[in-house]
């Protein structure tokens, strides 16, 4: 019996089969390697001295994914693939719709085929729109989406819970992540966008390491402490043990939950900067520039349901983080083409 992982070469994916894998489960890999190497699938085999079933496809293709599920004997399916970028889902938001409903109805119809009925859905805290309240918790409203991106995560969340309901045999945890930074501590795995990065942690580490010049703090007149943006980072090493906690819960329920994966500690963009300055000791030249469209003042996660339901919590704290993060850029400063 496998775990499928669909987008398993991905940077939370293959950190939990890094992470599977230790648990002593055997692990299946569904990608189509557009937004990863296969580079990712030797450093998860090297990191565990295990190995891992791989498959190169589109999940959306329903041909390639029943031969997948007809040479395999899944268990459980945790579903990571899916395209990820703000910004690009606002300039292409058919792309997003098209790809990521597309991955979840093709995945869900060959489950329903081959009798699989455990699935795990990559969420997102982006499904709170703009909270009402922090820390929030999973009762709290969702929706309000700033772009398409996110409300495709809202929309999986409908179709899941809506077929979790009409199939008693069905289980399945909607994950709503926080903010995941931070490496496997052997810098052998970590996160390698395309391009200039979106988010801050890459693009601090991309300014450590010299490819970018100047970090940009998107306003400095929030509501917040210092007045920069306040988020719930956390490891992705704890993020990825996350998922075998819920793995479990899933083999052993029915039904359909929403967990947060967070810390439950809000940091805001100054104390990342600094605290990235002092762990590591390097400079990280930044300037002051206006908000980010589509930004949201505070956003971190009562994590109080997972602790409770799956006996999970963050275990790693802000410097483990910031060491990780640049443990990986500076050991690949090309990520995987290294
Ligand atoms: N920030 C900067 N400069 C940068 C990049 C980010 O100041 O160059 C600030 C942002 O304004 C924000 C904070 O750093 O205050 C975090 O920004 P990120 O882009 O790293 O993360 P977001 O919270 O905006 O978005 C993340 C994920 C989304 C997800 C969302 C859920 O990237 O996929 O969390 O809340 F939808």
């Amino acid at each position: 019996m496998s775990i499928l992982l669909t987008g398993g070469a991905g940077y939370i994916g293959s950190h939990t089969a890094v992470e599977l894998l230790n648990a002593g489960y055997s692990v299946v890999i569904a990608d189509d390697f557009s937004n990863s190497s296969p580079e990712v699938i030797k450093r998860v085999e090297e990191i565990t001295k295990k190995t891992v079933s791989v498959y190169r496809v589109d999940v959306a293709d329903k041909a390639a994914m029943r031969d997948l599920f007809s040479h395999e004997t899944i268990e459980a399916v945790i579903h990571f693939a899916g395209f990820k970028a703000v910004g690009e889902s606002v300039k292409k938001p058919m792309m997003y719709y098209r790809n990521n409903l597309d991955t979840t109805l093709t995945l869900l119809e060959c489950m329903k085929e081959f009798g699989v009925s455990r699935i795990i859905f990559s969420s997102s805290a982006t499904v709170y729109g703009s909270p009402e309240r922090v820390p929030i918790e999973e009762t709290d409203k969702t929706g309000g989406c700033s772009n398409p991106y996110g409300w495709t995560k809202w929309m999986i969340e409908q179709i899941l819970t809506d077929t979790a309901k009409a199939d008693d045999t069905l289980s399945c945890v909607l994950l709503r992540y926080f903010n995941p930074i931070g490496a496997h501590p052997s810098g052998r795995i970590g996160e390698m966008p395309n391009g200039i990065p979106n988010n801050l942690m890459p693009y601090i580490t991309q300014v450590a390491v010299g490819r970018l010049k100047m970090l940009n703090v998107f306003g400095n007149d929030y509501d917040t402490p210092d007045g920069t943006g306040v988020r719930d980072y956390i490891h992705v090493v704890d993020l990825a043990k996350g998922h075998v906690a819920a793995l479990k819960y899933a083999l052993d329920h029915t039904g359909c939950e929403a967990i947060n994966l967070g810390t439950g500690i809000g940091y805001s963009v100054l104390d990342m900067v600094h605290s990235f300055m002092r762990v590591n000791k390097v400079d990280i030249p930044f300037v002051i520039a206006p908000r980010r469209g589509g930004d949201i003042a505070q956003c971190y996660a009562n994590p109080a349901k997972a602790e409770r339901l799956l006996g999970w919590k963050a275990e790693k704290n802000l410097d483990d983080m910031c060491r990780d993060s640049w443990n990986w850029q500076k050991n690949n400063p090309n990520g995987y083409e290294d």
